[in-house]
């Protein structure tokens, strides 16, 4: 293990630096005792979320913001101000909140070609369209096959969220390293089966590299073996779909393959929705009702809910739907198109740069990565001039997740003269290991894990910190 101080003190100094408003702005931890003056509250908060924004609307912010412009988003917020007290649990009251999602659902499930028996659910986000299907694989395989220890098999590549599941579920999370090109080792996939399975999952689009595994034989597989097989396009599955009717050559990655029974797609990312919203959906209505939850015997009445949440704002489900019936498959495929151009434009700059190379053949994310120079050198140097990238370890390296706030004139051509100056300047390296190295990947040092998450737990108690 190395010596862990740079570590410690960059850790400190991003602890530090996540209460900026402090010395600004009032710090309130306990109530007011008389209102604060709504024009004050408005004028202060304008103030830093229009400094906040002013970052990202540059575009040289990689993802994150999926962002369909200002006119878009002011349409949405009206959407959502009619919606925003209304609770999602009581339909009685709320016939429009049934509307809302089912047309999500189903036109969801019809962008992923799935057939009318395809069924599905509105979630919170990615990580619970993910969770769910996790939940309704291991209930079903305990009813149905008296499976009580249950394991789940997923590339190594695949989200966190696979993990949390895991966790909160208690399922034994199967990771098989991916191959030399960075996608599911299908046939170590098959060779972690075993009777405990319950599912094969992998991604249509995968965070990292932004990369689609090899969904078909995946597929296949799955139905060999009578297996559930979830493919999580929370990240591709707004964008792949018009990519694909852009005329690139996109593999089959949804309900088209036989052996898919559920997918994720996010709403919130390339659906350009507001954020807090994502679909789940199952190959049958019968395989959703094992994600559901209902007690019958309680004082407070018959309950039910659908996912993990309890009462839920119709705000962000109408304007969900809002955004996707206004933008409708024009708005879609324009937003793509432009977003591919950008990738164009940033992939033939890289061809110019022999010090780089791009991971695989992606589309809308595109992972950088060397063998000649430290890549979280270059990444110091964008960062120096601006950009925000996310670091990527094994192998080391950056992604830059391409949203509309990269397609403004000029910024990737912007990118692809910086990145050449950044390897000009990891070529002759200053004396001192690279700064955006330090956390992700650690550049070649091997940092005890335990600490890692250490820190990472501090960081998050911080979060709550007033
Ligand atoms: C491939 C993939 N799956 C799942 C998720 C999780 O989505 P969320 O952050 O909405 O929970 C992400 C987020 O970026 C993702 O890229």
């Amino acid at each position: 293990m190395t010596d862990h101080s740079s570590l410690k003190q960059t850790a400190e100094a991003a602890l530090a630096g996540m209460h900026p408003y402090r010395d600004r702005l009032p710090t309130f931890t306990r109530l007011p005792e008389i209102g604060r003056k709504r024009e004050e509250v408005l004028s202060e908060l304008r103030e830093i979320a229009g400094q906040e924004d002013a970052r990202w609307e540059t575009g040289q912010v990689s993802g994150s913001y999926y962002h369909a412009g200002k006119e878009h988003f002011a349409f949405l917020n009206e959407v959502f101000a009619l919606f925003s007290h209304v609770n999602l649990l009581q339909r009685d009251m709320c016939p429009s909140g049934t509307k809302f999602e089912a047309e999500i659902v189903s036109m969801t499930a019809r962008l992923l070609n799935g057939g009318p028996e395809v069924a599905g659910a509105v979630t919170s986000g990615g990580s619970e369209s993910i969770m769910l299907p996790m939940l309704a694989y291991r209930e079903r395989a305990k009813a149905e096959r008296g499976i009580t220890v249950p394991e789940m098999i997923v590339p190594s590549t695949a989200h966190p969220a696979f993990d949390k599941g895991a966790f909160y579920f208690g399922i034994r999370l199967i990771k098989i390293p991916v191959g030399p090109d960075l996608l599911a080792d299908v046939e170590a996939m098959k060779e972690a089966i075993t009777p405990n399975t319950i599912a094969l999952a992998a991604t249509a689009g995968n965070y990292p590299h932004g990369l689609i595994d090899p969904l078909e034989a995946i597929s296949e597989l799955a139905r060999e073996h009578g297996l559930g097989m979830h493919v999580d396009g929370c990240y591709g599955g707004f964008l792949l779909p018009w990519i694909e009717r852009l005329g690139y050559a996109i593999p089959p990655f949804d309900f088209r393959l036989p052996g898919v029974t559920s997918m994720s797609c996010d709403t919130h990312k390339w659906g350009y929705g507001p954020k807090g919203a994502s679909v789940v959906l199952y190959r049958s209505s019968e395989l959703r009702r094992w994600q559901y939850f209902a007690v019958t015997g309680w004082e407070g009445g018959l309950y039910a809910s659908p996912t993990i949440a309890g009462s839920r704002s119709a705000g962000i489900s109408a304007a969900t739907w809002a955004a996707m019936i206004t933008l409708g498959e024009e708005g879609y495929l324009d937003m793509a198109r432009k977003i591919m151009r950008v990738a164009e434009t940033i992939r033939s700059g890289v061809d110019g740069i022999p010090e780089l190379r791009i991971a695989g053949d992606p589309t809308f994310c595109l992972a950088f990565l060397s063998e000649s120079v430290d890549i979280f050198h270059v990444n110091d140097y964008l960062i120096a001039r601006g950009w925000r990238m996310n670091g990527l370890q094994r192998p080391p390296g950056f992604h830059f997740c391409i949203t509309r706030p990269q397609t403004e004139p000029g910024v990737a051509e912007r990118f692809v003269a910086d990145l050449r100056a950044a390897v000009a300047y990891a070529k002759t390296p200053p004396p001192h290991p690279p700064k955006s190295g330090a956390v992700y990947g650690g550049g070649q040092a091997s940092i005890d894990p335990a600490l890692i998450r250490e820190f990472i737990y501090r960081r998050l108690d911080e979060t709550y910190e007033p």
